[in-house]
């Protein structure tokens, strides 16, 4: 979260007085979200539902992935990413990151097998894929790209919107997203018939309210609507992020100059004007000297975020894809010819990369005084670490 104030609780009495919380209301919250999103990213359509899960499962599924389909996904992500790809009932093929942090174009090539449909970069930590590779590799071989844009809200590759580039694009609004309204989530596309299985998947009953289009046979899905609530709180939110992301990328572009004759190397970027500036990462030679550098600069190991790399995702390394065993996709029929075999040694070069990378986090409530410390902080610790290297 960077910032929440009184417009969000304005906004939030708003909805309890007039008493509409429900999102089909005529001029609702969640309709001019989706509007103002979709300008902002250059999207045709963007749909809200109610957590960034929802999103890529609604992504994907409207991209008609499902059994019989292998998605890759990058090895440094939250768990979210590839639980998706079981939701649909589809296998996840977990594929090495490069020192960008994101998904290896090289290693994506060399995944792609005769079951390979799809493919799901994952701009983390509000650091961009290399968009242009993952794209023309798709195009190659025939797959859809899901972009996962949960930690990029507001980051632009190239100019273009992250999650606007894919055939479809997901983002969080969960608590710890750049803009939040505490559980929520969207997906976009620019194709029509994708956007009406998206909305499907977020309201099986949507067309009750919002009429059905003339060529679409809704499907039965458990739905993950927003209410006017988070709507609300999104508008709120639109209204700030832009200014709040230009003052992460001035205080990052200022300790990245003062850093440049210390010897520490920056992690790779693919847009750094473009990408979002929540963190800046350093790629350390050794993980004893990131390790030595965490301690004095602080930030963290990307290795140990507990949550964010496959081998902690206990319920796929161990094939429990779903609630009830004949709907786990890892022993449908379907699937049998998918590849599946996991283990925590996988991605070894991506763990090697993790294990070296220390990440430090902007923040907009930072004032000059809080980076010229930062800044400090940095340079002792890259003047002890690599004295010693
Ligand atoms: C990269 C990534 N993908 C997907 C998700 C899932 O989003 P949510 O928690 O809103 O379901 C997250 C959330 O932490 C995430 O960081």
């Amino acid at each position: 979260m960077l910032r929440v104030g009184q417009e969000e609780t304005d906004a939030v009495r708003r909805v309890f007085e007039s008493g509409k919380m429900f999102r089909y209301d005529i001029d609702g919250e969640c309709g001019r979200f989706e509007q103002r999103y979709a300008e902002l990213i250059g999207s045709r359509h963007v749909a809200l539902s109610s957590s960034g899960s929802n999103a890529l499962t609604a992504a994907l599924a409207g991209l008609e992935i499902g059994p019989g389909d292998e998605v890759i996904v990058p090895a440094h992500t939250y768990m979210a990413t590839a639980n998706a790809v079981l939701a649909v009932g589809a296998i996840p093929i977990i594929v090495e990151i490069d020192e960008s942090i994101t998904l290896d174009p090289i290693a994506l090539e060399q995944a792609i097998g005769p079951h390979t449909r799809a493919v799901m970069p994952v701009h983390m930590w509000g650091q961009l894929c290399n968009m242009d590779a993952i794209m023309a590799l798709a195009a190659k071989h025939d797959l859809r790209v899901i972009e996962d844009a949960c930690q990029a809200v507001c980051g632009f590759y190239k100019g273009r919107g992250a999650g606007s580039i894919g055939h479809a694009g997901a983002f969080s609004f969960n608590y710890f997203k750049n803009m939040t309204c505490g559980e929520g989530g969207a997906t976009v596309t620019n194709d029509d018939h994708v956007f009406d299985r998206v909305r499907c998947m977020i309201d099986p009953c949507g067309f009750y309210w919002e009429g059905r289009p003339a060529t679409f046979e809704p499907f039965v899905t458990s739905g993950a609507r927003a209410s006017e609530f988070e709507g609300a709180i999104l508008n709120a939110q639109l209204d700030r992020i832009p200014a709040l992301i230009d003052k992460l990328r001035a205080q990052k572009s200022r300790i990245v100059q003062a850093t440049t004759d210390s010897g520490l190397t920056l992690s790779p970027r693919h847009d750094p004007e473009g990408e979002c500036a929540t963190a800046l990462m350093f790629l350390l030679p050794t993980p004893n000297a990131a390790i030595a550098f965490q301690k004095t600069a602080g930030g963290g190991i990307l290795a140990h975020t507990g949550r964010h790399n496959y081998t902690e995702w206990d319920p796929i390394l161990s094939r429990q894809g779903g609630h009830h065993p004949a709907l786990n996709p890892f022993t449908l029929p379907q699937n049998a010819d998918c590849r599946m075999e996991y283990s925590k040694d996988m991605c070894p070069k991506s763990l090697e990369i993790l294990a070296r990378t220390v990440s430090i986090g902007m923040h907009p409530d930072h004032g000059d005084d809080d980076v010229d410390a930062l800044i400090a902080k940095i340079l002792a610790a890259a003047k002890q670490v690599l004295a010693t290297a």
